[in-house]
């Protein structure tokens, strides 16, 4: 019994071929099939798919993958087939070619699959960069004879940017931020004051917040190096409830470039809502423990919070001795109206102010002086005033975007004349040598020698992200240090009052 049934079962296994599968390899070139005539060629796909998935063997930044699936024709030129041959071009700043060919490994007897359904295969391959144009054609084998129209099938593909669910893996949109998640909170303290909570990233430290409604309403800064849940209240000049926050992060690898986040701003909770009257009777001695508990836990923390402002005070007369002994350095700073005032002028501002002792210069907050005096007379007179003139430069990526737009309006275009003055002003200073050392070039990320202010070559170039230590000393040989300075918060007045 069991000898004939086991026969029975070979029988069927010999009946059943196996299923064809697909065995790929790259074939940079023609293939063989070209070189020969073919009397009968099978004919092209039916369909042909791309999508991006995020690969199980993460090989840094091979990531990301296109899963090419493609269905074959159901019809009698099927069983001439051998194989399928599939080619990707990608465009974004070079172009890439590159093709595989997939064999398949058994002839096809039918035109379906022994279950139903049609012939359907994918390939898994061809790295993704971040947006580019895919083309992706695929033809099969026995080809068409030369110089005759071979049937292919082709599909574009544009690949998504950092934001994308699978493209945020990839390891240049994890270093901006892509997998960072801020958990921002916001809420309206008081007319005034708004509090935002986030969560910092460990791939820098520096952040600015701003809210905005229509227009920008507050702004403020962040340095925390620890990797924490950061608070931090911003100072605003209108109804902040239900206004935007924007978290925007400085990270070294994308500088003002970084995915940017953003959050609502909701009413804070109100702090000590008294309890219903009617209640405290009855429950009186329920909360009579309670309430000598909180008296005391009051009590201690008026001892401690004495005590700490004590010695705040203490600590700051300390450190304020010791600042008020060095005068700080005027510096006047010029630059193009492309440069995003807030994201980059106001940061840069505030760099200077709290890190290089220094006492800013801008056309934006003497417009009314500018106005009076003429540029070139505001001009020449700063430039004697000041000790070191700084041209801000920027590469390309830092243009004025929305947030920055909306709240300059056309002063954009004041700006652009005021650089160009300056550059032309004070380019006689930039051939001599005794007046060169008044002149520095600070550009935010790479040097881009831009062919417009060549002049500015022979001036002293430094790149925020990089050099900023040895900026600031450059900066503070200025001048030495004389008595009497005093700090300065100017920046932080203007930027939000906007
Ligand atoms: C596919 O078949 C061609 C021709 O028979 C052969 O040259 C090639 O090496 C095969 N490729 C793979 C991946 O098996
Ligand atoms: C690739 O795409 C095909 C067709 O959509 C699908 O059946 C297959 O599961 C995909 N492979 C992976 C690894 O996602
Ligand atoms: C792919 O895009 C290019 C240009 O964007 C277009 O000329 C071409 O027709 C498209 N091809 C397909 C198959 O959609
Ligand atoms: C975000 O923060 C809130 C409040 O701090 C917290 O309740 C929530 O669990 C956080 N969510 C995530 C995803 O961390
Ligand atoms: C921010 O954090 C502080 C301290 O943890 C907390 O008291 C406050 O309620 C938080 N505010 C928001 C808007 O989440
Ligand atoms: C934005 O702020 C302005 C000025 O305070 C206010 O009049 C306006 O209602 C606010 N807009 C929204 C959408 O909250």
């Amino acid at each position: 019994m069991s000898l004939v049934l086991l026969s029975l079962a070979a029988l069927c296994w010999g009946a059943v071929p196996p299923e064809p599968t697909i065995q790929c390899g790259s074939e940079p070139g023609v293939s063989p099939e070209w070189m020969v005539r073919h009397t009968l060629t099978p004919g092209d796909l039916r369909d042909l798919q791309v999508e991006p998935i995020k690969s199980s063997v993460a090989l840094e930044d091979y990531s990301i993958l296109m899963n090419i699936s493609w269905i074959l024709r159901a019809d009698a030129s099927i069983r001439l087939l051998k194989a399928t041959k599939i080619c990707v071009t990608g465009k974004s700043h070079f172009q890439s070619y590159s093709c595989v060919r997939c064999n398949y490994t058994e002839a096809f007897q039918t035109q379906t699959r022994p279950s139903g359904g049609k012939w359907t295969f994918s390939y898994i391959g061809f790295p993704v960069e971040l947006n580019t144009v895919y083309f992706i054609g695929a033809h099969n084998i026995p080809n068409a004879n030369m110089n005759e129209d071979g049937p292919s099938m082709a599909v574009n593909f544009t690949s998504p940017g950092c934001l994308d669910h699978i493209m945020k893996y990839k390891k240049r949109c994890i270093e901006a931020g892509s997998l960072w998640d801020p958990n921002i909170t916001a809420c309206k303290k008081n007319e005034t004051t708004v509090e935002v909570n986030f969560t910092t990233s460990p791939f820098g430290n520096r952040y600015m917040a701003f809210i905005q409604n229509t227009t920008v309403i507050g702004i403020s800064y962040v340095s925390e190096k620890e990797l924490t849940r950061t608070s931090v209240v911003v100072q605003v000049t209108g109804e902040s409830e239900g206004a935007v926050v924007q978290l925007i992060p400085y990270f070294p690898t994308c500088g003002n470039d970084c995915i940017r986040r953003r959050g609502t701003v909701g009413l804070c909770p109100q702090m000590g809502v008294p309890f219903p009257q009617d209640h405290s009777r009855s429950v009186l001695s329920g909360w009579l423990p309670l309430l000598l508990l909180a008296l005391l836990v009051a009590t201690w923390a008026l001892v401690v919070g004495i005590y700490l402002t004590w010695r705040h005070e203490k600590i700051t007369k300390t450190s304020f001795s010791t600042t008020t002994l060095l005068s700080p350095i005027k510096v006047l700073v010029v630059y193009p109206s492309e440069i995003c005032f807030h994201h980059t002028v106001c940061y840069f501002t505030e760099f200077l102010q709290n890190h290089c002792r220094s006492e800013v210069i801008l056309e934006k907050w003497q417009k009314k002086k500018v106005a009076e005096m003429g540029p070139v007379q505001w001009l020449t007179t700063q430039k004697k005033a000041a000790d070191k003139v700084i041209f801000l430069l920027s590469n390309h990526n830092t243009k004025c975007d929305g947030t920055c737009g909306k709240s300059e309006g056309s002063s954009c275009e004041n700006s652009q004349d005021l650089f160009s003055l300056a550059f032309n002003l004070f380019c006689s200073d930039l051939r001599s040598q005794t007046h060169l050392h008044k002149y520095m070039v600070v550009y935010f990320r790479e040097t881009d020698t831009k062919d417009d202010y060549s002049a500015l070559s022979v001036c002293p170039t430094y790149r925020l992200t990089k050099d900023a230590k040895a900026f600031c000393t450059e900066l503070l040989h200025a001048k030495p240090g004389e008595s009497v300075g005093r700090r300065l918060h100017a920046c932080h007045y203007s930027c939000s009052s906007l």
